[in-house]
């Protein structure tokens, strides 16, 4: 049964309070903190935006967005109560003549209590709302300031942000999400790696042949296509999410699981990655679905999705080649993968480590062993073990997996990512968060490939919508004898 530990009282600010971000994860995370009784009555959320609005009709916002996530846990009672400490300030970050008092007004006056501003707005004026709350006197000892990705798109306007913010908060104070470290599974990566003998004598160049890590998604665009033709999918899940995963599957085990330690060993990874030039672009693969099919019915080709600008090039789809230089993992290949409109939602790290040396049941029969994690849906870790099919007519081999279901062993409703990283914040853990240099060396890489891309002569190759991305990326594993693992 799980414990919730309370956090003490404490003071949020949302600015971008009345967005997608807020309320399709932010209300409803705290909503649910709520409900297991982790929040303090004193504690007070405050949403701000531009558009003007009274706590009313910000609570009637924000209780629709909370049912609508809900589900089954919907408590219209505790509603009630949750919803005394939500209130909304009109405010354009932007504006030196916003109604900063108005704002303060609102907050406990106290600067011992942990005081979150949460910024879940676009990157480029998270610099100005840092200054505005500076200004404002805000930036007390306690503060801290949550940068969502993206920070920047490139290495130079990450690192301009990074010092913007630098001006007015302590590196302790910044907490930068990726809110892939918040999901439960991917904490279990931590657990499964350090706090099993089992797997560490093995994890390595020695008996890994390589690692697959997989982010697949079925959807589109879901009325994003202004900020996702600008970004793609190498910005916008390469850059944080792909790179977070293979810093845990790669990292030397830290000291400790304090916030240093763990950052240190991911900061060294990145480190290593293998810069891709441009005579190596043919590592990586890009591709834009066209029109396909979404759960059997017709979709749009992302192209007929964008509203304005036609022939975008942007990459909806990357399948990439890396190395991690360093003792550990030389001549092991990490493929990762990411693509919208692809034939399934699921996330999976599957470690495949190398055939036996001599086979000694025949030809056709497969030694190898995969450590299959699937981080989401169906939670679970399955090792692939070859045992013998049993019955008479021959030897016959068969990979079958122990398999650890997490639904099955934990009869749990599994929390969001954002309900463990907001109440982190609050106690101002920040081990599942970024440094600065962590999120400056992950923009580094990615601006080489990017370059590479640039002056290579090939573009995005086309997927249809429903599909596991082009052809290329299934040649890319091809050219190296292997294949994507897919689920049978
Ligand atoms: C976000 C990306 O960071 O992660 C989205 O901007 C993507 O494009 C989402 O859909 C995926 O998150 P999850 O938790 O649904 O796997």
């Amino acid at each position: 049964m799980a414990k919730f530990v309370p956090v003490e009282p404490f003071d949020i600010v949302i600015f971008g309070g009345t967005g997608d971000l807020s309320r399709r994860k932010l209300l409803p995370a705290l909503y649910h903190r709520w409900l297991d009784g982790q929040i303090p009555p004193s504690s007070v959320i405050i949403g701000t935006a531009r558009s003007p609005m009274d706590h009313a009709a910000y609570r009637e916002l924000a209780r629709t967005a909370c049912e609508a996530a809900s589900g089954q846990s919907w408590d219209a009672a505790a509603w009630t109560d949750f919803e005394k400490i939500l209130h909304y300030a009109t405010i354009d970050a932007t504006d030196p003549g916003a109604d900063w008092p108005a704002l303060r007004s609102l907050l406990t006056p106290d600067d011992k209590r942990p005081r979150v501003f949460y910024l879940a707005t676009s990157p480029h004026i998270y610099v100005d709302i840092c200054r505005a709350i500076g200004r404002a006197g805000l930036a007390s000892d306690q503060a801290r300031v949550v940068l969502e990705k993206p920070i920047g798109t490139d290495l130079a306007s990450a690192r301009a942000i990074n010092d913007g913010v630098g001006e007015v908060f302590s590196e302790r104070q910044v907490f930068r999400i990726d809110h892939y470290l918040g999901k439960e599974t991917v904490q279990n990566l931590m657990v499964l790696r350090f706090a099993n003998m089992l797997f560490e004598p093995l994890w390595s160049h020695n008996y890994i042949d390589h690692v697959q890590i997989t982010v697949a998604e079925n959807l589109g665009l879901e009325g994003r296509a202004d900020y996702y033709d600008r970004s793609g999918a190498l910005r916008d899940m390469v850059q944080n999410h792909l790179l977070q995963l293979l810093c845990l599957t790669a990292m030397e085990p830290p000291n400790d699981m304090r916030d240093d330690d763990i950052r240190t060993e991911k900061i060294k990874v990145l480190n290593a990655l293998g810069f891709i030039s441009p005579d190596q672009v043919k590592q990586t693969v890009r591709g834009q679905y066209t029109a396909g099919l979404h759960d059997g019915k017709p979709v749009k080709g992302y192209l007929e999705e964008l509203s304005s600008a036609t022939g975008s090039q942007t990459e909806t789809f990357v399948a990439i080649k890396a190395e991690v230089k360093n003792w550990r993992w030389a001549g092991v290949p990490f493929y990762l993968r990411t693509g919208k409109r692809m034939s399934g939602r699921h996330s999976d790290i599957v470690i495949q480590f190398k055939p036996a040396p001599h086979n000694i049941f025949g030809q056709g029969v497969e030694s190898v062993n995969r450590l299959v994690i699937r981080l989401q849906p169906d939670e679970a870790v399955r090792l692939f073990v070859q045992i013998k099919e049993p019955g008479p007519g021959g030897l016959r081999v068969k990979s079958l997996p122990l398999n650890l279901s997490y639904a099955e062993s934990f009869m749990l409703r599994y929390p969001d990512a954002y309900e463990r990283l907001l109440m982190d914040i609050v106690r101002g853990n920040l081990s599942l968060f970024m440094r600065r240099e962590e999120v400056e060396a992950a923009w580094r890489w990615v601006d080489g490939l990017i370059e590479a891309w640039e002056v290579s002569r090939y573009g995005p190759e086309t997927y249809p919508a429903g599909t596991d991305g082009p052809l290329s990326a299934a040649m890319l594993m091809d050219r190296d004898g292997r294949s994507w693992w897919k689920e049978s």
